[in-house]
């Protein structure tokens, strides 16, 4: 039996705020395993307020304060303070109290914590041992249907743009279509050494001195190098290439799509003078009415007529 009809809901009440908030802020910082690094999507909400929204949403009110308070911390945890040192660039140490969160679902590590096991089932039994359905119709980088997921809701997400639709497809689906599955690889990775010794070796390798070059320099390194693969020579690429799973054929099928792209554009952007061209800027113009003998010239209608700093170079 549904437990939650007529019941008001926990947010209708009380919020875990100020911990959202200081989750939230932290998540900005996270540059690994995250959503947002998976493709650029604007207004993405941060997971921590996405989860601390739906408990509070999917929760009823104990109706007690006591119990209320117990089960905002549970949720959002103790806000403590933290002495946080950092060294200046005089290389004085400064020493800072820093609001931090205790306990709780929210902060960012804390998703595969045992207690979401505990709100997984509290949610399931409340809802009369069914996942309830979450509808999220403007998802866009699918920050909400994620959480939703995440606390075994039946999630459906959608989206007008097809951008958005696509990130959706990878954060939400292929990933659940595609865990712990494996098969082989596309052939043309045999042509490419490192994805093999990364490959083989379990993880991406950093390779000093292989600094990044603009994709229109001449000393551009292709990927698929004439170079032949040693391995090769030893046994079969193939006999390796066999198990790879979901994030390897990412990696081969995006190293694929760079290097056409690559070749398509690098005539767009051409090497001046041995200065590679980087960016092509868009300015709206507009035609002066007044230019006399009918020759009408367009000009920028950017603010600014600076581009770059002194030091940069920029061509117009
Ligand atoms: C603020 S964003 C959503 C951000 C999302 N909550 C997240 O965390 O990434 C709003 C989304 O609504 C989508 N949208 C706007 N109008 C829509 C419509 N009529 N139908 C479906 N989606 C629409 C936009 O494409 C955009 O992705």
């Amino acid at each position: 039996m549904d437990k939650t009809k007529d019941v008001l809901r926990l947010i209708e009440v009380a919020f875990p705020l100020q911990q959202a908030s200081l989750a939230s802020v932290h998540e900005k910082n996270v540059r690994h395993g995250h959503i947002s690094t998976l493709h650029i999507w604007p207004a993405r909400r941060p997971l921590a307020a996405c989860r601390a929204a739906l408990l509070a949403t999917l929760l009823p009110d104990p109706g007690d304060p006591e119990k209320r308070q117990a089960l905002l911390d549970e949720i959002g945890g103790k806000v403590v303070a933290k002495e946080v040192k950092t060294t200046d660039e005089d290389g004085t140490v400064i020493s800072e109290e820093k609001e931090t969160l205790a306990g709780g679902v929210l902060a960012w590590g804390q998703e595969n914590d045992p207690s979401m096991d505990s709100f997984r089932t509290r949610v399931r039994e409340l809802y009369g041992d069914h996942a309830p359905k979450v509808l999220d119709p403007f998802a866009g980088g699918g920050a909400i249907p994620l959480e939703a997921m995440r606390l075994g809701c039946d999630v459906t997400a959608a989206d007008l743009n097809p951008v958005a639709w696509f990130i959706l497809k990878c954060t939400l689906d292929y990933p659940q279509q595609f865990a712990g599955k494996k098969w082989p690889l596309p052939d043309f990775v045999k042509d490419w050494p490192d994805f093999i010794e990364d490959y083989l070796a379990g993880k991406i390798k950093k390779r000093k001195g292989n600094k990044k070059h603009h994709f229109s320099q001449p000393s551009q390194p292709l990927l698929s190098p004439s170079a032949p693969l040693h391995i090769a020579e030893e046994a079969p690429a193939s006999v390796f290439l066999h198990d790879a799973d979901l994030a390897w054929h990412v990696r081969a099928w995006g190293c694929w799509v760079l290097e056409r792209a690559k070749a398509d554009l690098a005539a767009r952007y051409p090497v001046i003078n041995g200065e590679p061209t980087v960016a092509y800027l868009w300015a709206r113009t507009a035609r002066d009415k007044a230019e006399p003998f009918g020759c009408h010239r367009r000009y920028s209608m950017n603010p600014s007529c600076f581009f770059s700093g002194p030091s940069e170079s920029c061509r117009l």
